[in-house]
């Protein structure tokens, strides 16, 4: 089976914890894409949904299923997203979508995180995917030295020849050279440095399932 295919199975398996009535909480991403078009299939016995991006937003939209801001939703009862690594706990690397602080937003508002990944994103240790970091502009020099001195480096993440701006307005580094072997300490630390706005570590707000596609079929696994 290709990646793509693996990535169409998890995300029409997802559907498994959707139930009528229900708000859904939706990521973003290639794998969130397959979730979205099998979303599609049920949108007249779902309430809605709370996006984590603008693209995911317009996919939504575009597929008849109505998007609500998260402010009027109180709880999530799932929220359904992918990763750019999962580990054997749950803690997961996301960002490369450039949506991880909205991502984050979600997840925090939701019950249960079903993560849905191809087999290629289960890793035992978190790092060596670069690791995504969103960052107010003026910080992005000093931040870069802030990870050199933990053994990272860190790149500012360019799109068109001039540096990204995310749905927030702000930029995005991307540090490779590390290895999460504490995710919990890791996103506690690195979020209380002035200038990050959101860590690409997800060990607070990590996976409770995750429905990794392989070539035997999905396996669900639990934390
Ligand atoms: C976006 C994300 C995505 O979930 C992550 O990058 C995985 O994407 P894909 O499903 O395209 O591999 O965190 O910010």
């Amino acid at each position: 089976m290709t990646q793509d295919e693996l990535k169409a199975l998890v995300g029409q398996a997802a559907l498994r914890y959707i139930q009528p009535g229900m708000m859904v909480g939706v990521g973003t991403g290639s794998t969130v894409n397959k979730f979205i078009d099998a979303l599609a299939s049920v949108k007249g016995q779902i309430a809605g949904a709370v996006s984590s991006s603008i693209a995911s937003t317009e996919r939504l939209k575009a597929l008849g299923v109505p998007v609500f801001d998260a402010n009027a939703v109180e709880e999530l009862a799932v929220y359904v997203d992918g990763a750019d690594e999962i580990d054997r706990a749950g803690y997961m690397v996301k960002g490369g979508g450039a949506a991880l602080t909205r991502e984050k937003i979600v997840a925090a508002q939701s019950r249960q995180f079903i993560c849905i990944a191809d087999e290629s994103k289960l890793v035992d240790t978190l790092g060596t995917f670069p690791l995504p970091v969103e960052v107010i502009p003026m910080a992005s020099a000093r931040l870069v030295r802030q990870f050199a001195r933990m053994g990272g480096q860190a790149r500012i993440r360019m799109k068109d020849g001039a540096p990204l701006v995310t749905d927030n307005g702000q930029q995005i580094l991307d540090v490779t050279g590390l290895r999460i072997t504490d995710p919990l300490a890791f996103e506690a630390q690195v979020s209380q440095w002035p200038g990050v706005v959101t860590v690409g570590v997800f060990a607070f707000q990590k996976a409770d399932v995750c429905l990794l596609g392989t070539s035997e079929g999905v396996k669900t696994l639990t934390f």
